[in-house]
């Protein structure tokens, strides 16, 4: 016997949670053909020489036996390659997504407010929601700033347990300074999560908050660096904190492959830091390139993309959404962030590629705008 279509729904209906059925699956668009620079992935690959020595690691480890729980190896390589003050203590996740979705579920119950700068990484928001916390975004300025005046209001307002701050921020590029940082921080009644995903093309850390603050953790991952298969994060705070995050971690988080390769890729951390200085590169050049495209803007970026305007290229909406087709059409897929938040229409975020990726993005560009104009 096999059940019914028929059947199956109306137990799923009964059973699966109402807000759950109404999400949309994570959508990711096939890239394989394509010029990628939607997804902040690194467009270079590892030399030869560090795949064979991950190949000769992996190749090593005993796939019969769980993963070790708690992998001193690579919390000792992550806390060399990435300077984790000694008095700071390191939690894995299996992307710093699994890391932010702990986080959550450590500080929240039912009602409990979730905050961030709004639009920022989409994750918090989400995973906010599927917690039952209540997530509260307060509005960047319109030119994309961090308002702090507005933070310090809204967390005095609604109480937030936990604040996360993406710094720099995702989809914008921008940093915040300091001093608002350190605002936020001192003002902030829980936890506050800084989240420096992109810290490798940022040309500062609030790393020492971690030890001078009683309510800072640190967020990052290797996802940006070239490492986007991986799936690793690390969070870095005082003990106290970790022994508490660390609780709800599921056991065996990170499988052993992942265990295996990332200690033998870090002994080659020069590779990767070479490759996030050609990205910095190119980006400073890519945003300067755009800027002088007719009718765009390019805000300043601290990460590994860049976010451009396209609202002046023609006076009728829809500028980017038209932009971003013609793109795809021609094999290279950026992000349409448009409808993400109305401080964001009509702007496509780019991802930074290769020299020939960036130079095949503006040379499209310069095909494409005339005919928007027209
Ligand atoms: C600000 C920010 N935090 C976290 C993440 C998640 O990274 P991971 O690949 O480690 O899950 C991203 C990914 O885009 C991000 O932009």
């Amino acid at each position: 016997m096999t059940a019914s279509d028929a059947s199956t729904a109306r137990v799923i209906a009964a059973t699966i949670r109402p807000d759950v059925q109404a999400l949309a699956r994570y959508a990711v668009a096939d890239g394989t053909q394509a010029i990628k620079l939607d997804a902040m992935e690194s467009p270079y690959s590892l030399p030869d020489d560090i795949q064979a020595a991950v190949a000769r690691a992996v190749g090593k480890v005993a796939l019969n036996r769980y993963p070790s729980a708690d992998p001193r190896p690579v919390k000792d390589a992550v806390r060399t390659a990435f300077d984790i003050p000694a008095g700071a203590d390191i939690m894995l996740g299996n992307g710093s997504d699994e890391l932010i979705s702990l986080a959550i579920q450590s500080t929240c119950v039912p009602g409990d407010v979730v905050m961030s700068p709004w639009p920022s990484f989409v994750m918090y928001e989400a995973f906010a929601r599927l917690n039952h916390a209540t997530f509260a975004g307060v509005p960047l300025t319109a030119d994309l700033q961090i308002d702090v005046p507005a933070m310090v209001e809204a967390m005095a307002r609604l109480r937030p347990k936990i604040v996360f701050l993406a710094v720099p921020n995702n989809p914008t590029g921008l940093m915040w300074s300091a001093d608002a940082i350190r605002t936020v921080v001192e003002a902030a009644p829980g936890l506050v999560v800084i989240d420096e995903a992109y810290h490798a093309f940022a040309r500062s850390t609030s790393m020492d908050l971690v030890l001078s603050h009683p309510n800072v953790v640190i967020v990052r991952t290797v996802s940006k660096i070239g490492l986007a298969g991986m799936r690793l994060g690390y969070l870095a705070g005082a003990p106290a904190w970790v022994d508490q995050l660390d609780k709800l971690r599921p056991p065996y988080n990170l499988n052993v492959l992942t265990q295996a390769a990332i200690v033998a890729v870090l002994e080659h951390k020069p590779v990767l830091d070479a490759h996030a200085a050609q990205i910095c590169a190119d980006r400073d050049a890519l945003i300067a390139s755009l800027a002088a495209l007719p009718g765009v803007t390019s805000y300043p970026s601290a990460a590994n993309f860049v976010l451009a305007n396209f609202s002046s290229v023609a006076a009728q909406p829809g500028n980017a959404a038209r932009i971003y087709d013609d793109l795809k059409a021609r094999g290279i897929l950026v992000r349409n962030v448009g409808p993400m938040h109305p401080l964001l229409a009509e702007c496509l975020r780019i991802s930074i590629g290769t020299p020939d990726d960036n130079a095949a993005l503006l040379a499209a560009l310069n095909d494409i705008l005339p005919t928007i104009r027209n």
